[in-house]
């Protein structure tokens, strides 16, 4: 079995190749990355000298580098995790999400029809469905909810969506899609709520929270969402969606004050500032059609996920350093300076 995993470099791809080593040793991996300020090689210097694994730096919208890779590794399947993945990003620079996000999933999916595929898996989010009122806490996403989008990242991802539905219905490719919501774990990159809460607590720098912090998401152990994908490739249905998710939902508010308790700062850390444009709400996984289809539960949970995450960025912090000391510093002085 050869799987093209793209987006590798990046937090969930390299949670999932390493979670495919262990679980699959005899699986042959390549990984497809652009190495963006979001991609890093030093995550996957555990591997990178293993006979079972590739790195090829390749940008997803370059049609004829990826079409030259799979005819030279001939891949029986395509994880596609490669994307831009930031909201706040994407509300300053919608461009690349779209190049990357829909365009770069064409030209793989192309790729897979002319090389032949036995599937090609999209790696989606809940984002795609909007996002629910906090006073209806009886409702959550199904499969069947309409995609209904906020920021120009989840326009990206739902249009993307719709694109390997379409490859499904009129060339018979071999799709499957998951959405599953908030991920957290290792190797995250330190833009996202909680890795930048972990790294500004530890060196006792204001915590900025947008808006009034009572916005809910429902997150799910990296590993657990690794593991929902092994499954769907495993067992899963052409041409089907999966939501993934842990019913673990949580108002930002509260994780900040959980980080902050943990590592033993003060609230007077937290600052409030300026909301976010369009800001979703609370998102909120059904998970009932994976569950009964497929069998799979999380494993991790949140009380025990997020202290292990805190350890692991406590006893990491070359990892995040490099990138917190490095031109990330412009981003966030962009992003949060007159907030
Ligand atoms: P990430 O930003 O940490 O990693 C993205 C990776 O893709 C990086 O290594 C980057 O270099 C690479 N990449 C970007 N553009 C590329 C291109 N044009 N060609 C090749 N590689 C490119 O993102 P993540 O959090 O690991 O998310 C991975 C996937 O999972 C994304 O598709 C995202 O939409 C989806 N997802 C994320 C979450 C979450 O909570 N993080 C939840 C649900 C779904
Ligand atoms: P984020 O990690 O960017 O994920 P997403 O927007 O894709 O859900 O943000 C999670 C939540 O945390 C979201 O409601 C926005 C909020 N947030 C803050 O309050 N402060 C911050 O500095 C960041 C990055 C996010």
């Amino acid at each position: 079995m050869k799987m093209i995993v793209t987006g590798g470099a990046g937090f969930i791809g390299s949670n999932f190749i390493f979670y495919m080593r262990r679980t699959h040793p005899d699986y042959d991996l390549v990984c497809v990355d652009k190495l963006t300020y979001a991609g890093n090689l030093e995550t996957l210097a555990p591997v990178m000298d293993d006979p079972h694994f590739r790195f090829a730096k390749i940008d997803i919208c370059d049609r004829k580098a990826v079409y030259d890779l799979f005819e030279a590794e001939k891949p029986d399947v395509v994880v596609n995790f490669a994307a831009e993945s930031h909201v706040d990003r994407s509300i300053e620079t919608p461009e690349i999400f779209l190049q990357t996000n829909i365009l770069g999933t064409q030209v793989l999916m192309d790729a897979c029809r002319k090389y032949g595929i036995e599937r090609f898996h999209q790696v989606s989010t809940d984002e795609v469905y909007g996002d629910l009122p906090l006073d209806r806490p009886d409702l959550f996403f199904t499969e069947k909810t309409p995609l209904h989008t906020s920021s120009p990242y989840s326009a990206s991802k739902a249009s993307a969506d719709l694109l390997v539905g379409a490859y499904h219905r009129t060339y018979g490719l071999p799709v499957t899609i998951s959405r599953c919501s908030n991920n957290y774990g290792p190797y995250q990159f330190p833009e996202k709520l909680i890795p930048l809460m972990i790294a500004n607590c530890t060196a006792d720098k204001p915590l900025p929270v947008y808006g009034q912090g009572l916005n809910v998401r429902d997150w799910l152990y990296v590993e657990d969402h690794c593991a929902a994908i092994d499954l769907i490739l495993q067992g899963g249905k052409v041409g089907e969606v999966y939501n993934i998710g842990g019913h673990n939902e949580m108002r930002n508010i509260d994780i900040v004050k959980l980080i902050i308790g943990t590592l033993g700062k003060s609230e007077d850390l937290i600052t409030f500032v300026t909301d976010r444009k369009g800001h979703d709400m609370r998102y909120a996984i059904d998970p009932t059609y994976i569950h009964n289809e497929l069998g799979w539960l999380p494993e991790t949970k949140f009380a025990d996920g997020i202290q292990k995450t805190i350890a692991w960025y406590l006893d990491n912090r070359p990892w995040w350093e490099n990138i917190v000391n490095g031109s990330y510093r412009d981003y966030y002085e962009r992003m949060y300076a007159n907030r």
